[in-house]
């Protein structure tokens, strides 16, 4: 018997099979030959959630939640977050290697040529609401550019997939600050292109009537390095739309704004507008144990605590409050930081976080260096958009030419009614219909 390999006794039938081991994955197809008789549908696994199901194979970024370990394409995020801009790391998620000098220049040079916006998106923003969500506003501004790039569903032609994905990179930050300036009232910045792509994004977000805008390299470079850190992480729950969505053959900018709907949720990119609101309803540091001991009677969550991968420190949030502290030797300390220092000391200590592994996510620190830097918590999950748009794009593009690869969709364990006979409606009582709760 070859050592890679799984045997299963069906104890119904008494059948023996052996499925090959690779890569210390089943497939699940192999699932189907265990029977009971010729009208069984076969064998299923059943995961909600996704908790322990690969759905790729993927060669782009690397986790070891135990470890508290996050590369891409090979590289630790650390050395990355250490000695390369956004763009190259982006460079690299997409083309898998690090650019040479002048790979690099001409890649900046296109993405920073695609930041435009088209006139008619611009009119399309101004027809929010003033108090619409930036968020919301990024998502459907995101999807109305498919009807702006009607090339974009030839989905099966490198070359105009490489021509949406520099576009996309190039517009996040555009319609960004363009929701932003919705949001505040302030006429829309046009993209300067002598800027990098960080600084570009605080021209666009920040110029009032200086005539050129110049941004604090502090600042610039600790949002550089978010951007890094933010760029890729795997098949969580963005990425796993972007490939769903995208595994249907709809064009990158629906794909990508079905992505971000989902990064939007509080549970996955939203958690860092919610960890402000958090401290801010925590108050004082005197406060965090009366907090602590609500989360833990079962009245909601730690934001920005736990994750579905990590079960250690997340590398990112370690990165952050590194590059916090650089940012807050600008701005002055933020007075919500005492409340999170003493929040993740106490949490670390106490034994229902100890024991359920749960400690800072990339979304504990973020927000607070965030709103330091200026932005309101309306645009923080915004702000993680604008980097995750390559690691979405470069993971859309992984799908599309994986051969094993087709339209994503799951089976279903039915718990519904058997056949019903038909109540014509004279013969109908009350019903109780409710939604459950
Ligand atoms: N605060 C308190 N308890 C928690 C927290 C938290 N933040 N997170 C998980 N738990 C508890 C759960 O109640 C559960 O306890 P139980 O075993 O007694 O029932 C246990 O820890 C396991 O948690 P699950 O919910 O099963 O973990 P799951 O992997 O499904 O959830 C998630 C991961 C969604 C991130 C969760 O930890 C959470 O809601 N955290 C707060 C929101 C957040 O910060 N999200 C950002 C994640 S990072 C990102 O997406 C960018």
């Amino acid at each position: 018997m070859p050592l890679d390999t799984l045997t299963i006794t069906d104890n119904r039938t008494g059948q023996i099979y052996t499925l090959p081991i690779e890569n210390g994955t089943i497939r699940a197809i192999d699932l189907r030959k265990i029977k009971t008789g010729h009208d069984d549908f076969g064998l299923m696994t059943y995961d909600p959630a996704f908790t322990n199901t690969a759905s790729c194979r993927s060669a782009i970024t690397y986790i070891d939640g135990d470890k508290g370990i996050l590369r891409y394409r090979g590289y630790p995020i650390e050395v990355l977050a250490e000695h390369c801009t956004y763009l190259e790391v982006a460079y690299l998620l997409l083309f898998g290697e690090l650019p040479t000098q002048s790979e690099l220049k001409t890649w900046v040079f296109e993405i920073t040529h695609h930041t435009m916006l088209h006139e008619t998106t611009k009119k399309f923003m101004e027809g929010f609401r003033d108090f619409a969500h930036p968020m919301a506003m990024l998502v459907s501004t995101v999807a109305a550019l498919s009807t702006v790039y009607p090339d974009a569903k030839n989905v099966h032609d490198p070359d105009t997939r490489l021509l949406q994905i520099k576009r996309l990179i190039g517009k996040m930050p555009s319609i960004a600050a363009m929701s932003y300036r919705h949001m505040v009232g302030f006429p829309y910045v046009y993209p300067d292109n002598d800027l990098t792509y960080t600084e570009n994004f605080m021209n666009m977000l920040w110029k009032m009537v200086e005539p050129k805008y110049v941004a604090n390299p502090v600042i610039a470079r600790a949002l550089d390095i978010l951007f890094v850190l933010h760029a890729d992480h795997e098949q969580n729950c963005s990425t796993n739309t972007m490939r769903a969505v995208g595994s249907a053959q709809a064009d990158p900018y629906l794909a990508t704004a079905s992505a971000a709907s989902a990064l939007s949720g509080p549970l996955h990119g939203g958690a860092n507008e919610e960890v402000l609101r958090m401290l801010d309803e925590i108050g004082s540091k005197n406060n965090v144990p009366a907090y602590i001991k609500k989360i833990k009677e079962g009245k909601g969550k730690l934001m920005g605590f736990g994750h579905r991968v990590y079960k250690n420190y997340d590398p990112r949030a370690k990165i952050i409050k590194w590059a916090a502290d650089q940012v807050f030797e600008v701005t002055g300390r933020n007075a919500r930081l005492e409340i999170a220092l003493e929040l993740e000391r106490i949490a670390l200590e106490d034994d229902y976080f100890v024991q359920r592994k749960l400690y800072p996510n990339v979304d504990f620190y973020s927000g607070i260096m965030y709103q330091a830097m200026g932005f309101k918590p309306e645009m923080f999950t915004v702000l993680f958009a604008i980097p995750r748009t390559v690691g979405w794009l470069t993971q859309w593009q992984e799908m599309i030419v994986d051969p094993e690869q087709k339209i994503a969709r799951p089976r279903q364990i039915w718990i519904g009614h058997d056949t019903r006979e038909f109540v014509p409606m004279e013969k109908r009582g009350k019903t109780e219909a409710v939604l459950q709760k």
